[in-house]
């Protein structure tokens, strides 16, 4: 854990707010690579999530942006009532959405806050001198964070942004993504359905998965009533657990004093990732890939479930 001050907070656009984090004692920060994000731990208990937004070359702070939620489950606005000056403790940055360092080109696709983690890696890949395209889009220039260092500053030749408000200067996306190299990556991080719809439009141009990387913030929650209790057993002690349909495998995990990493418990982080010996997940994260998917041999437990009765769990 990392004791931090609010060095700076700042309004980036409709509804967003920037804070700055500097280390307490004055020391340099734990160094990232672009695409990490840290753990905040907000007054009151709970933890939340952000992208640094700042290029992995800077030492002394990191930064993050926030959109308010209002309908949210209280971390955006449990984070636009902190004030400068005011003291967090944080995690050490992870990144789950590194760069791709084979990549011979890389396109950034950013929707509304989604520019966050987009803009590290556009500052990293600027740094080095890399070839990348930045696409933004967002509802307006207002709700825009970032837009006007991003149209000015030293990326400025390399980023598209696009406005909801002006649909006929959208791009065609089937046809900026024909006919790519195989070396291209592809980046893409904001809501669900504008990320998916950036997804499939690769995939139906042809790209392979193993080119698409993406980030999700949240993990809507599917239709529970359906859900089923299941077994789990513990693969080191022979233990066997039940599942009940109101709770997950983390939970009872937790309950019974089985303590595995978590952090999102939406199924987005990764962290709470568990290998399956035996049975078949009925996996509801965000987090894992097609073919991880379909492989069956690991399983997110803050959210996933079983498919059956039983799960043989790698613990
Ligand atoms: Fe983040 Fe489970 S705790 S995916």
């Amino acid at each position: 854990m990392i004791s931090v001050r609010i060095a700076d907070r700042k309004c980036e656009a409709h509804n967003i707010l920037s804070f700055e984090l500097v280390s307490v004692t004055g020391e340099a920060l734990p160094p990232f690579s672009a695409g990490s994000h840290i753990d905040i731990h907000l007054p009151g208990g709970l933890i939340r999530q952000y992208s640094l937004y700042n290029g992995s070359h800077a030492e002394h702070s990191y930064k993050i942006a926030v959109l308010l939620a209002p309908e949210g489950r209280g971390g955006s606005s449990a984070m636009h009532q902190l004030q400068i000056g005011q003291e967090l403790n944080i995690s050490e940055p992870r990144n789950l959405f590194p760069l791709s360092h084979e990549a011979k080109k890389t396109l950034l696709f950013a929707g509304g806050i989604g520019i966050t983690p987009i803009l590290s890696m556009a500052e990293r890949l600027s740094h080095i001198g890399a070839e990348f395209e930045l696409h933004y889009y967002s509802r307006s220039w207002e709700h825009a964070a970032f837009a006007e260092k991003l149209k000015s500053g030293s990326l400025a030749d390399r980023v598209n942004l696009y406005f909801d408000s002006e649909p006929d200067n959208k791009p065609d996306l089937a046809l900026m993504l024909a006919n790519r190299n195989s070396d291209e990556h592809l980046f893409v991080c904001g809501p669900n359905g504008f990320m998916n719809f950036v997804l499939d439009s690769a995939r139906n141009a042809g790209w392979a998965e193993d080119q698409l990387h993406r980030e999700y913030f949240a993990n809507e929650v599917g239709d529970t009533d359906a859900n089923q209790s299941f077994e789990i057993t513990i693969a080191s002690t022979q233990q066997i657990l039940s599942v009940p349909a109101e709770r997950s495998i983390l939970q009872v995990l937790m309950e019974n004093d089985i303590e595995i990493p978590y952090s999102c418990e939406q199924g987005v982080c990764g962290t709470c990732l568990v290998r399956v010996l035996e049975g078949t997940p009925d996996h509801r994260d965000l987090y894992l890939s097609p073919s991880e998917r379909s492989a069956n041999d690991q399983i997110l437990t803050c959210c996933s479930r079983a498919h059956g009765k039983k799960l043989v769990l790698d613990i």
